[in-house]
């Protein structure tokens, strides 16, 4: 199935790329900066039209075309972001992403993370038991604690100094926000970020988390609860050191 979702995924990377340079018809959704583009659209459609000729009983859970309710734990669902951070996509045409999780009864089997500018395709979990880097075989990072790196955070979040964002965020080595979950996740899943706070919804996470975890990296809503893979919630994902010390920092704080 991974050789699959992976050839899906180029193609679908290929057609994106392709359309760079035309102009895009961008609706808002909820305000102003919440936006969807006809490739956001598109991509989820071919996307979609992939797995059902692959596997016709399988379920999706995707963010565009009314698809954004299916539950998570029934049968086998692919739940596909397909343009992570619309925003810098339509603003910058580079820093988004395109993303694929498989669920099993709700237990995450395989995520796929793909930087589409800068050709990095991230993929793994249980199903193949290991991450890749593109063809490499990814290591866990290094369990750096809060002083000792960069962490992503979402921007209102901070701002607003929600569960100390601000705090936590004056421990580190300073604050990046990406505007787009999965280059935070793969920045945790590099090393290069030692964890990640964000308000996200079941597509942002999904496969992030199941790549995260594949790595023993921890993750949990607000409280150090599992994931609720229902709406827009509390996310903490980050280095085993980084989150005691963020759930030691909150229990002081409180
Ligand atoms: C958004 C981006 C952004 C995060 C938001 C997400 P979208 O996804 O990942 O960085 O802060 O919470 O909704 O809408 O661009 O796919
Ligand atoms: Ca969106
Ligand atoms: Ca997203
Ligand atoms: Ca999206």
């Amino acid at each position: 199935m991974e050789k699959e979702i992976i050839s899906w995924i180029y193609e679908a990377a290929e057609r994106v790329k392709a359309g760079l340079g035309d102009a895009l018809k961008v609706d808002q959704k909820s305000g102003r900066t919440d936006l969807v583009t006809n490739v956001d659209k598109e991509t989820q459609a071919f996307i979609v039209s992939k797995i059902t000729a692959f596997d016709p009983a399988a379920k999706i859970l995707g963010e565009e075309n009314g698809q954004d309710q299916t539950p998570i734990d029934q049968g086998r669902v692919f739940v596909i972001d397909p343009i992570d951070g619309t925003l810098n996509f339509v603003m910058q045409r580079e820093n988004f992403c395109i993303m694929i999780a498989v669920y099993e009864n709700g237990v995450g089997q395989l995520g796929f993370i793909y930087d589409v500018i800068r050709d990095e395709l991230f993929w793994g979990g249980p199903k193949v038991g290991k991450v890749f880097y593109n063809n490499e075989e990814l290591s866990p990072p290094e369990n750096r604690s809060l002083g000792e790196g960069l962490i992503g955070m979402n921007l209102a979040l901070y701002r607003k100094n929600i569960n100390h964002a601000q705090e936590i965020g004056n421990q580190t080595m300073g604050v990046r926000v990406l505007g787009c979950a999965g280059l935070d996740l793969i920045a945790i899943l590099k090393g290069t970020q030692i964890g990640y706070i964000s308000m996200l919804s079941p597509w942002d996470y999904a496969a992030g988390s199941i790549m995260m975890k594949q790595l023993g990296l921890p993750f949990s809503g607000a409280e150090g609860q599992p994931l609720s893979f229902q709406g827009r919630e509390f996310f903490i994902g980050a280095t085993s050191a980084v989150m005691n010390q963020i759930q030691a920092f909150d229990k002081e704080k409180h």
